[in-house]
């Protein structure tokens, strides 16, 4: 019988619920928020596309940044405007927080940097979508502004291999001592199309090891060469790509 699954980042989602805590536990995620800080001027506005559950949005404006972020997803908009609210209030002053889809997206405002971290643009088929994205990134520049795209490493997508659902891929204790447990249940590569299909499996076990209710989510992840398609929207490589934990770069794009 299929597995039942919903979508990450959905309204109930474990993926969303412990987003933070699975990213604090990625080593490899390190040092992203000092990259796209010393991208744009001191004191300078940002837009980020995908912001998540703030986490880049309140760090960078804790240093002076002024951010706008989008998300598509209620459930991390929400944590967003909850991290948000704990600031202090200068800082708290510096974020806005918006619903909205970054492959259509006008703001009618500009900043002087773009970003789009984690993956994010991954999340979204490669071609159309990530051509509109990069036309979104690109109308809200000015000429000269930068745009950084994290994206994951193809080779390591096409490598990853058919899935082990018996083994934990994440076993972090919980600040109420119980422990959050990852599985991937399903994996597969699509060549060509350079898609990674994914079913994550989020479990909570309580003290005594007991594993409660699994919830199997569904992560995609599509990869392409994003100069050609930043190329149809004006954006041109700035600098080579920035590698960040050995599991994805950083691309930026300089608006023509
Ligand atoms: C891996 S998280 C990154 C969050 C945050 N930027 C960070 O670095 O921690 C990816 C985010 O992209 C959002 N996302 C996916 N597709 C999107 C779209 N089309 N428009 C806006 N946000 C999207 C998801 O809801 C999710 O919050």
């Amino acid at each position: 019988m299929a597995v039942k699954t919903r979508a990450y980042y959905a309204p109930g989602s474990l993926s969303a619920a412990f987003y933070d805590l699975v990213t604090d536990a990625d080593l490899r995620l390190r040092g992203d928020e000092d990259i796209y800080a010393a991208l744009a001027p001191s004191g300078g506005g940002i837009l980020e596309l995908g912001a998540g559950s703030g986490r880049l949005s309140a760090g960078l404006a804790a240093r002076g940044f002024t951010v706008t972020g989008v998300d598509i997803a209620p459930a991390m908009l929400a944590q967003a405007e909850a991290r948000a609210a704990a600031l202090p209030p200068e800082v708290r002053a510096r974020i806005t927080l918006r619903r909205g889809d970054m492959t259509a997206l006008d703001l009618k405002a500009t900043f002087d940097l773009v970003i789009c971290p984690f993956f994010t643009l991954a999340h979204v088929p490669t071609g159309a979508a990530w051509r509109n994205t990069f036309a979104v990134a690109a109308k809200h520049l000015g000429a000269g502004g930068l745009a950084a795209f994290h994206l994951p490493r193809l080779d390591l997508m096409r490598r990853a291999g058919p899935a082990n659902p018996e083994a934990p891929v994440l076993d972090e204790v919980l600040p109420d001592g119980r422990r959050l447990l990852m599985f991937v249940r399903e994996r597969s590569f699509r060549e060509g199309v350079n898609r990674l299909d994914q079913v994550v499996e989020y479990a909570v076990a309580d003290a005594a090891g007991r594993i409660g209710p699994r919830s199997p989510e569904r992560l995609t992840y599509y990869m392409t060469d994003p100069a050609p398609l930043a190329a149809t929207a004006g954006l041109i490589p700035d600098r080579p790509p920035i590698d960040i934990g050995g599991v994805g770069d950083i691309f930026v794009f300089r608006k023509t």
